[in-house]
C-alpha cells in the first residue's frame, strides 16, 4: 500500500487513515541527563528505529546535554548503544547518518552562564540545518535538576515558541509525594503551558497498554460486561524478576509504591476502569482517567501491605537480598513490593475490589490483567463435593498479558468428551500478539518520543492526574515511614510476595491468580 505523509493535528489518532506516516516538522532535540542509562538503553534506540522506518524528519538533531566533557565520544557512545539495545548491526545504511545527527553540549544543569551557550548551539544548529524553531526539550537527569533546569529554559527565552513549537518532556519520578508534585507542577507551568508538557510513563507506550483500549471499546461484546454486575474482581500484577540494578541510592528513596504503582499500574487500572472517551483525543482521554482516580476513596492503612526481598533463588541461580545490595541501607525499611486492595467508587465498578501488586525479585517476570467474573447464577455441572475431574467449576477470567508473551487470553468452562457423565474442565482462548502481527521492535519510548514530536499528548500524564494518585498514596507513603516495618525482609527473592500480600485477598475470599 502507498503510504501518504500528512502534517498531523494532535487532536485525534483514531482518525488518521490507516497507511498514513506521521512524520514530525523538522527539530532538534535536547536531552539532558545525556550520559545516563536512559539515553543509551532506550531514548537513542527508539529513536534509531525511529529513523529506520523514516519516520524522522530530514533535518533533525539530537543534543545531549551532560556535566562531563565528552565531544565526539557522546556519538560514539550513543552508536554503541545503538548496536547493543538497538538491535542495530554494522553496516546499517541507517546507523551512521543517524549518529552524524547526535551532537553534545557539556554545561552543569545549575549554571546560568550554560543556557546561554546552549541557546547559541541550538541556533546555530538550526541555521546549518535550515530550520526554524522546533525544539523538545527531554529531562532525563535525576529529578533533583527539574526545577533548575525547567526554571533556566524560562530566564532564558527557550521555552517560549520563536519560530516553531517548544515541549518539555519530564521523566518519571514526577514528585515524591502530593506536595512535591504539587510545587513542580507549579514550577513547571510557571514556565511551559501545560499544552507544552509531557509527563511520560513509559508504559503509556507499550502496544498492549493502548490494546486495552482497543480490546473495550473496539468490541461489541466485552463492554456489556464490563462492570459489577458480572465482574468478581479485578487483579493487577507488574513482577519483576529484576532487583534495583545498581540503583540502591534511588530505589532507597524511592521503593515499589513510589516507583511502579502510584504511575506505572495506575496507569494500567485508568485503562481498565475508564468509561469510553467521547474522542481518542488527548482531552477525552485523560478526562475519563482522571474520573476513576477521583472515584478511588481514601485507602485504609491495612488496605496497603508491604514486602522486602531477602535472598532467594531465581531461574536456578543464588540471589542476594535487598539489604546486601550495592549502596544500600544493611538496615533498610524500603519496600520492594506493594500490593493494595482498592475500590472505584462510581456506577460501573462500585462494590468491586480491585488489587495491585509491584514487587521485585518475584518467581517470574509478568505484568498482567486478570478481569475475574462472577459465576453464573446456577452451577449445573460438577455438583459433587469435589466437583469434576479440574475439580470445582472455575469462574471465567479475561487475562491481559502486558509482558513478556504478550496477548489475551479467555478461561472457560468445556465439556470433558465422555459418553458417560457431563464434567466440565477450565480450558482457554487466546491472542498471541507475535503469531497474529509478528514481534513488535517497538519500545514504549519510540512510540512516545514520536507523539511528543508532533505535539499529541494523549499518552502523556496531566497535571491533575498525577496529583490525584499522589493524593491517594501519599499518606500510606507518610504511615510508612513514620513506622519501620519490623519483619523486613519478608519475602523470598524468587517468590511472589509476603504472606501478608496472600492475606490481603483472602479477607475477600479471593486469592492471587497464579501466573
Ligand atoms: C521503571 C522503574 O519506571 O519501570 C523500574 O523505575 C522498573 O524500577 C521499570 O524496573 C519497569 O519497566 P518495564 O518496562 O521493564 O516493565
Amino acid at each position: 500500500m502507498a503510504t501518504a505523509q500528512m502534517k498531523i493535528s494532535p487532536e485525534d489518532l483514531s482518525k488518521v487513515p490507516a497507511g498514513t506516516e506521521r512524520i514530525p516538522e523538522p527539530t532538534i532535540i535536547v536531552i539532558f541527563g545525556a550520559s545516563g542509562d536512559l539515553t543509551k538503553r532506550k531514548l537513542l534506540p527508539a529513536l534509531f528505529h525511529l529513523e529506520q522506518n523514516g519516520l524522522l524528519p530530514k533535518e533533525f538533531a539530537i543534543v545531549g546535554v551532560a556535566r562531563r566533557p565528552l565531544g565526539d565520544e557522546f556519538a560514539a557512545d550513543m552508536r554503541a548503544g545503538i548496536l547493543e539495545f538497538g538491535g542495530a548491526t554494522e553496516g546499517d545504511v541507517h546507523l551512521e547518518s543517524f549518529v552524524k545527527k547526535v551532537r553534545y553540549f557539556a554545561m552543569n544543569f545549575d549554571d546560568a552562564k550554560g543556557y546561554d551557550g546552549l541557546k547559541t548551539e541550538l541556533d546555530n544548529i538550526a541555521k546549518e540545518l535550515g530550520i526554524g524553531g522546533n525544539r523538545l526539550f527531554y529531562l532525563a537527569t535525576a529529578p533533583e535538576y527539574f526545577t533548575a533546569i525547567v526554571e533556566n529554559l524560562g530566564s532564558h527565552g527557550l521555552s517560549k515558541p520563536e519560530n516553531g513549537t517548544v515541549g518539555a518532556v519530564i521523566e518519571k519520578p514526577f514528585g515524591h509525594d502530593l506536595d512535591s508534585a504539587k510545587e513542580l507542577n507549579r514550577q513547571v507551568n510557571a514556565v511551559f503551558s501545560e499544552r507544552q508538557v509531557f509527563r511520560i510513563d513509559h508504559y503509556l507506550g507499550k502496544e498492549t497498554v493502548q490494546n486495552i483500549l482497543v480490546f473495550r471499546f473496539a468490541n461489541g461484546i466485552f463492554e456489556p460486561v464490563w462492570n459489577r454486575n458480572f465482574i468478581e474482581n479485578v487483579q493487577i500484577t507488574a513482577a519483576e524478576t529484576l532487583g534495583v540494578e545498581g540503583r540502591g541510592p534511588f530505589y532507597e528513596k524511592a521503593g515499589a509504591l513510589r516507583d511502579v504503582v502510584q504511575n506505572h499500574v495506575m496507569e494500567l487500572l485508568s485503562f481498565v476502569a475508564m468509561e469510553p472517551p467521547s474522542s481518542f483525543a488527548a482531552g477525552s482521554v485523560r478526562q475519563e482517567k482522571l474520573k476513576v482516580w477521583q472515584a478511588i476513596p481514601a485507602l485504609p492503612i491495612k488496605n496497603v501491605v508491604r514486602g522486602q526481598y531477602g535472598p532467594g533463588t531465581i531461574d536456578g541461580n543464588k540471589v542476594i537480598g535487598y539489604r546486601e545490595e550495592e549502596r544500600v541501607d544493611p538496615n533498610s525499611g524500603t519496600e520492594t513490593f506493594a500490593a493494595v486492595r482498592l475500590e472505584i467508587d462510581n456506577w460501573r465498578w462500585a462494590g468491586v475490589p480491585f488489587y495491585l501488586r509491584a514487587g521485585k525479585r518475584m518467581k517470574k517476570r509478568a505484568t498482567e490483567i486478570s478481569i475475574q467474573f462472577k459465576q453464573p447464577p446456577q452451577l449445573l455441572f460438577n455438583r459433587t463435593p469435589t466437583g469434576g475431574p479440574c475439580g470445582p467449576i472455575q469462574p471465567n477470567v479475561i487475562t491481559m498479558r502486558i509482558q513478556p508473551d504478550e496477548g489475551i487470553s479467555l478461561r472457560f468452562g468445556a465439556k470433558v468428551p465422555s459418553t458417560q457423565n457431563v464434567s466440565v474442565c477450565p480450558v482457554t482462548m487466546d491472542f498471541d500478539y507475535a503469531s497474529a502481527f509478528g514481534k513488535s521492535s517497538a519500545n514504549g519510548y519510540e512510540r512516545l518520543l514520536l507523539d511528543a514530536m508532533l505535539g499529541d499528548q494523549t499518552l502523556f500524564a496531566h497535571r491533575d492526574g498525577v496529583e490525584t494518585t499522589w493524593a491517594l498514596y501519599t499518606p500510606i507513603l507518610e504511615a510508612w515511614a513514620a513506622k519501620k516495618p519490623e519483619t523486613f525482609p519478608n519475602y523470598e527473592a524468587g517468590s511472589w510476595g509476603p504472606d501478608c500480600s496472600d492475606e490481603l485477598l483472602k479477607r475477600d475470599n479471593h486469592s492471587w491468580r497464579k501466573l
